[in-house]
């Protein structure tokens, strides 16, 4: 492998997992408990808000009782102690890989701690309820919705995540299943333009097959022995 020094890093569902976050598609996970159309796309929200808001709201009280695991704790250790280009580009609308104390992370799908008032379009830090229509602290009308990127929106920032991407000598995929699009298609970009690609998750995803190498296990487990390994050599 040449060497390396620009490093993209995509993570999922899965990373957070063992610390008692929901995944989306496991058996129980978050998808069968709840229909995607009802809960994650902008015409579930307008036929019945009430629902949606609930939802977000049990999730972002969640998540704050949650602690980040070995893997976002190695991720942040490897964010702190790497000299080269660095992105973490996670999926994740919780705040673990920043708690862990990740600087170098992109919510492309959002992130619940923060709400977004689609009157004046500001979004602010936010950890308590939605569903009670507090109002926008910017513009004071009662329009705050989760900002989280459903099905059917854009997700954030992916002119920086493609910047980096076409610079990547090293793309990681960790705890996801390959089944969203566009995340799902930046092993194919990073392959294409050059990078190397490793995929760390607990069984082959629906993307294995496009990785360089595949390794499967726990993401506390894995991610740590590879991030070590990078730092060492
Ligand atoms: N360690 C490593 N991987 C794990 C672990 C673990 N402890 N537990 C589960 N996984 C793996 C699963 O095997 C699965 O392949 O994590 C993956 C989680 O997949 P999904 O539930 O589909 O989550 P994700 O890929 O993040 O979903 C993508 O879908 O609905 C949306 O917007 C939501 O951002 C989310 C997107």
């Amino acid at each position: 492998m040449a060497e390396i020094r620009n490093i993209v890093i995509l993570t999922g569902a899965g990373i957070s997992a063992e610390s008692g976050i929901d995944t989306f598609r496991a058996e129980g996970g978050l998808w069968e408990q709840h229909r995607v159309e009802d809960v994650a796309t902008p015409e579930g929200f307008a036929r019945d808000p009430d629902l949606v808001l609930r939802f977000y709201d049990m999730r972002r009280e969640a998540i704050q009782t949650k602690q980040p695991n070995p893997a976002h704790d190695a991720l942040a250790r490897l964010d702190e102690h790497w000299e080269g280009n660095l992105l973490i580009v996670t999926q994740n609308v919780d705040d673990l890989h920043e708690r862990a104390g990740a600087k170098r992370v992109l919510h492309m799908h959002g992130t619940h701690l923060n709400a977004w008032c689609t009157a004046c379009d500001v979004k602010n830090p936010w950890t308590g309820t939605l569903a009670d229509r507090p109002p926008c602290p910017d513009c004071g009308q009662s329009a705050l919705r989760p900002d989280v990127v459903w099905f059917g929106e854009m997700p954030y920032e992916m002119e920086r995540i493609y910047a980096a991407l076409r610079t990547a000598d090293l793309f990681v995929s960790i705890g996801t299943s390959g089944a969203v699009y566009p995340a799902a298609g930046f092993v194919r970009d990073a392959r294409s333009l050059g990078a190397h690609t490793l995929e760390l998750n607990l069984d082959r995803s629906q993307g294995s097959g496009w990785f360089d190498e595949s390794r499967q296990g726990r993401a506390s487990e894995l991610v740590p022995e590879w991030v070590d390994t990078l730092l060492d050599s």
